[in-house]
């Protein structure tokens, strides 16, 4: 099946009361107008046409993709003006061409090819995909003669009796390309809106006798539009229950679906687990045999296999090795490595540092700007002192070292392998492998000192 696609996206999305473009609202993870470019493309789509306006320059750039081309409409007088405005951009006028609106994000691939499929086995000049709401306000409603399409009438201009038809038009249609072009020449705009209908070519070729078809989805939610946010949470909660759904089907357990957050784009091995109150976005990839618990906010990362992610933690643009268990209450800053075997635990911040295969940052630390080798011990409220007011240091910690609590490492600086700092240490200099440094003053005891001070205080 050949078609091109032209999508509708040059609307300012007035109701979204917002300075974004609609299209360019995200929806679990990808802007809105993603959502039909890839399923167009999905469905084979040979050349893909958005018509731009409001926002123009972001939307293009938002969609910067080679197999795309974008027409601007300066002016936005109706859903057939802007099919029209593709016209010279649709160069091979023999081939279907399917409409979708950059509003409608839930469409899936499969539906458009059937619609393809429908509209070329039945001869059409035009199918239109309808679907029955319960509540068909807004949308407009699909008149029919016993099996014929005889038009489609809008919200605004429909009569009482026209309002009570549940079969509504969702926007999207398969259109012989030549049919399309000529048939739009003929819209006015002598209606409600005063706006060029892309919907009255149906009229005009149902009365000139055109075959003009339908094809009726049976998940209505698929075609659902997106005009204001309560419509954009709506269709949030739908694409996010799909997403679960295909997650738990390949074999990840979600124990509350209704509340897990998960882009499309992230990626669940099986037998992994996700609590409620996850969120899992961007390029995120979880392997096998994960637990991920409430309140992790994971972006951009890799989780190896077998790995716990305890309550709590934020881990951004980083990797975890296999086997490694995190927080809870952990915050793993961009740039960081955690390798197999490795532990951080409570209130620890990890930043673009590599913390070496089963070492262990147990409590209430800071490792930033570092490099962290194997087997490394590493004591509560360590810190590691990378910046000076102007630029970020270096801290380098050896295979199989142990920092005493409460030690501050002072950077650049070396901890050699094998090495042990006593606790409560100020490190400023490279400590050689196998040794032992410690910074501190010695411990007095002053015998009686506290009677003293109370007699002193007349207590
Ligand atoms: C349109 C249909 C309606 C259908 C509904 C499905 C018409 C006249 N009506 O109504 O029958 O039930 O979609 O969601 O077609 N756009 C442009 N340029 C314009 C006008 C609109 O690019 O000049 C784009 C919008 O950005 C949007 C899409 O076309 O993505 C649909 O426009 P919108 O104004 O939302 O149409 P509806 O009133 O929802
Ligand atoms: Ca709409």
């Amino acid at each position: 099946m050949i078609f091109t696609t032209i999508i509708l996206a040059a609307g300012k999305g007035t109701r979204m009361k917002s300075e974004l473009p609609k299209v360019l609202h995200p929806l679990c993870g990808k802007a809105m107008i993603h959502y039909p470019v890839d399923a167009a493309r999905e469905a084979g789509s040979e050349k893909i046409v958005t018509v731009i306006g409001h926002g123009a320059d972001s939307v293009k750039e938002k969609l910067a993709l080679k197999d795309m081309a974008f027409v601007v409409q300066e002016e936005q007088l109706g859903t057939g003006h802007a099919v029209m405005v593709c016209k010279d951009s649709v160069q091979d006028k023999s081939i279907p061409v399917v409409i979708l609106c950059g509003d409608a994000p839930l469409i899936q691939s499969t539906t458009i090819t059937g619609l393809v499929k429908s509209h070329l086995d039945n001869k059409n000049s035009v199918t239109v995909l309808t679907a029955d709401m319960e509540n068909p306000q807004g949308y407009g409603r699909i008149i029919k003669d016993g099996s014929e399409i005889l038009r489609i009438v809008e919200e605004k201009d429909a009569s009482h009796e026209e309002k009570c038809i549940c079969e509504i038009n969702s926007g999207v249609y398969c259109v012989d390309g030549e049919f399309l072009f000529k048939t739009l020449e003929s819209v006015g705009k002598d209606n409600a809106q005063g706006e060029y209908y892309l919907t009255d070519i149906i009229k005009i070729g149902s009365e000139a006798g055109k075959k003009v078809g339908w094809s009726k989805i049976t998940d209505s939610s698929e075609t659902m539009g997106i005009n204001s946010r309560k419509e954009l949470a709506e269709a949030g909660a739908i694409m996010r229950r799909r997403i679960t759904d295909d997650l738990m089907a390949a074999g990840v357990t979600i124990i509350d679906p209704e509340c897990t957050y998960i882009d499309g784009t992230v990626q669940v091995g099986r037998d992994s687990t996700i609590y409620p109150q996850v969120r899992l976005e961007g390029k995120t990839l979880v392997g096998e045999n994960c637990a991920i618990e409430s309140g992790a906010v994971i972006k951009d990362s890799h989780v190896g296999n077998d790995t716990h992610i305890k309550p709590y933690c934020v881990i951004t643009d980083s990797r975890l090795g296999e086997k490694t268990a995190i927080g809870p209450f952990a915050h793993i800053r961009p740039a960081s490595i955690i390798s197999e075997g490795g532990k951080v635990g409570n209130f620890v911040e990890i930043k673009k540092a590599t913390i070496g295969k089963g070492s262990k940052v147990n409590h209430l630390t800071y490792v930033g700007d570092a490099d962290v080798g194997q087997g490394v011990n590493i004591g509560a409220g360590t810190i590691t002192c990378n910046y000076d007011g102007y630029r970020k240091f270096k801290t380098v910690i050896e295979d199989g070292a142990f920092i005493g609590s409460g030690t501050n490492l002072v950077a650049p600086v070396t901890i050699g392998k094998g090495s042990v700092i006593g606790a409560g240490s100020t490190i400023t200099k490279t400590v050689p492998p196998a040794s032992l440094s410690l910074t501190r003053p010695e411990q007095r005891c002053i015998k009686g000192w506290p009677e003293k001070r109370r007699k002193e205080r007349g207590e």
